[in-house]
């Protein structure tokens, strides 16, 4: 969603927060600014569109300040404009903060601080903490004080940075809902919503909790709670480069991340897969190994793509472990009064695992006394921080909007989590095995699909015009087409429609005609047979079919106009492979389109609000 960074030390900080800006930008863009204490006066600068935009306005004016803070905005209250975009500030400029969340409250709060005189000059939730904050300060209270009492009135969430003119050697930051990180440098020091935009200076951060407010100065910082309590930080060190997080020569993020898939899902199964055993080692779940062998359910929650990989896993969990197994958005989930009890494990997957959503799934699973089990790619996530236990994918860090690598990995580590269970359940040594040396060669399988990079894209040329595309599968399948018609619908605006092969006939087959391409998922499987008639029902309707099979399988080629062969696999792995045409069809026929692949319009990477 949005982003936010923030700069106080001895150095310019402007072209400080534009980098910062950049970095995040990929979270949510539809309009940025900056703001700046200079000699004691604050000076905004905000711009509707991107980053770069602001940063021509910026350089026109010849800025230099030593604090500042940046805010990428993504718009929940408020179309994106100008007046809209953060920073925000009080009636006489003294205080601005940037912010990332949504104030429940703010009509109720607006309504007061409109009775005291208070005026306001945009549309949006965040300006009604300025005036908040002001109305403190008249009361005569210090800016961290008034800031803190201030945040006791609001509800609802917020990662939080606030500056004010009159105590200029601060920036006070806070957190409820949204993440925000202190980042620390050698007499200077930041605040960022993502530990991407500070990287490139310091490699120390402390994250905020929850009802935490800090007192960041150029060399000194203190965190309390909300309700004035001393809290005591780590200062952690992060792993992760800005080589990881740089497009590495590819002309975007997406196609980097397609690319580096051989990679991101040997980085998830290293040191985890013991062949000789024919099990996988995941300490992350060491704690509650035991309990998870006899639970009565598993319940799976997640958003997007990760709601795809949990779709997966369910196949994966009930014919391995034998479990009932649900899957629910987390949306849904979260609203409506779930029965959840101790003998329940609930996953949450999430990339960046962030997600609101998910999180308060699982902080609902919490209260309940579920077993909460998360699978995040981002380290030090809050929901990897708030589970009771859970497994990094370790994909590396996701930057394009539309997630690829993240879903491959979460696939992989869910079969790993499968085959722990099953293996200390009632799955034989030399099944375990088979699926063990199965997860083994999927990297190398990728790789060679990846290979077929030149002729996906000359199918896209094909099919760039469509205006609408179908994708079918079966079983394990079935969640690959929906994720295949989700990739194309965000990043090329055709619409797209996933469904089970066997249902087309119960609607979707009255779309089918000489203008409406097909994509179907058929690898030799248990439902192969079952498929080629599915098939056989779209030719004789002259839809255009392009079929995803296994290597060898000669039948299918006659039956449709363009087929991609995958390697065999086991049928739980096989969307690993399957997805991965279908990830490169979506980018190649939005980059036809001449569309921002990286940045889809209306889609954040990280959906922090509800
Ligand atoms: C957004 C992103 C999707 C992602 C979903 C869930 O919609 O655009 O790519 O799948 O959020 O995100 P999470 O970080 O929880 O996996």
């Amino acid at each position: 969603m949005c982003g936010i960074i923030g700069y106080i030390g001895n150095k310019n900080c402007v072209p400080l927060l534009i980098e910062g800006l950049k970095r995040l930008e990929y979270r949510g863009y539809d309009s940025a600014g900056i703001g700046v204490i200079k000699d004691g006066q604050s000076i905004i600068v905000k711009n509707k569109g991107k980053v770069s935009e602001l940063q021509a306005k910026v350089e026109q004016l010849d800025l230099e300040a030593n604090i500042g803070l940046g805010h990428t905005r993504w718009a929940t209250h408020g179309i994106p404009n100008e007046i809209n975009a953060h920073p925000h500030q009080n009636s006489d400029g003294t205080i601005f903060l940037i912010h990332n969340g949504i104030i429940e409250n703010y009509k109720p709060l607006k309504k007061i601080l409109s009775q005291e005189g208070y005026k306001f000059s945009s549309e949006t939730d965040t300006e009604v903490i300025a005036h908040l904050i002001d109305s403190f300060l008249k009361k005569g209270f210090d800016f961290f004080k008034a800031t803190r009492l201030a945040l006791l009135e609001i509800e609802g969430t917020y990662g939080l940075a606030v500056l004010y003119t009159r105590e200029p050697d601060k920036i006070i930051v806070a957190r409820k809902g949204s993440p925000i990180i202190l980042g620390i440098g050698n007499n200077e020091n930041f605040v960022a919503s993502d530990v991407s935009a500070v990287l490139a200076h310091t490699k120390n951060v402390i994250y905020l909790e929850d009802g935490e407010i800090a007192l960041l100065k150029k060399d000194d910082y203190l965190v309390r709670t909300i309700t004035d309590d001393e809290v005591i930080k780590e200062v952690q060190e992060i792993s992760m480069t800005l080589d990881e997080i740089d497009k590495g020569g590819y002309p975007h993020f997406m196609l980097k991340e397609i690319m580096e898939q051989p990679e991101s899902l040997r980085n998830s199964i290293r040191g985890r897969l013991l062949l000789e055993e024919g099990t996988a080692k995941l300490g992350g779940l060491d704690n509650i190994i035991d309990d998870l062998l006899d639970v009565d359910r598993f319940i799976i929650t997640a958003c997007g793509t990760s709601w795809h990989a949990g779709l997966v896993a369910e196949y994966m969990f009930e014919q391995f472990i034998r479990i009932p197994t649900e899957v629910e958005y987390a949306s849904e989930f979260r609203y409506r009064n779930p029965v959840i009890n101790k003998r329940d494990a609930v996953f949450f997957i999430s990339q960046s695992g962030e997600t609101a959503d998910t999180l308060a799934a699982l902080r609902e699973t919490k209260l309940r006394g579920g077993i909460a089990i998360g699978i995040c790619n981002v380290v030090g996530s809050s929901i990897a921080r708030e589970s009771d236990s859970g497994v990094y994918i370790h994909a590396g860090p996701e930057i394009g909007v539309a997630s690829t690598k993240a879903f491959t990995s979460q696939l992989i580590v869910l079969a790993l989590i499968t085959l722990l269970i099953a293996r200390r359940k009632n799955l034989s040594l030399e099944n375990g095995r088979e699926i063990a040396k199965a997860i083994s060669r999927i990297p190398d399988q990728v790789a060679e699909i990846l290979k077929l990079n030149d002729k996906i894209e000359e199918i896209a040329e094909k099919f760039k015009d469509a205006k609408n595309f179908l994708y079918l599968g079966r079983g394990y399948n079935f969640p690959v087409a929906l994720e295949g018609a989700l990739k194309l619908k965000e990043i090329s605006y055709i619409h797209a429609e996933g469904y089970p092969a066997a249902e087309m006939k119960h609607g979707p087959i009255a779309l089918i005609d000489e203008n409406m391409p097909v994509v179907f998922i058929a690898p030799k499987d248990a439902t192969y047979d079952k498929i080629i008639s599915n098939i056989q029902e779209v030719k004789a309707r002259g839809g255009r079919i392009i079929a995803i099979a296994s290597e060898g399988d000669e039948e299918i080629k006659d039956l449709v106009e363009y087929v991609i062969y995958i390697p065999h696999t086991i049928a739980m792995l096989k969307p690993i492979l399957t997805v991965i045409p279908l990830q490169l069809l979506a980018y190649h026929i939005a980059v036809k389109k001449g569309l921002n692949v990286d940045q889809p319009r209306n889609l954040a990477k990280s959906v922090t609000v509800e």
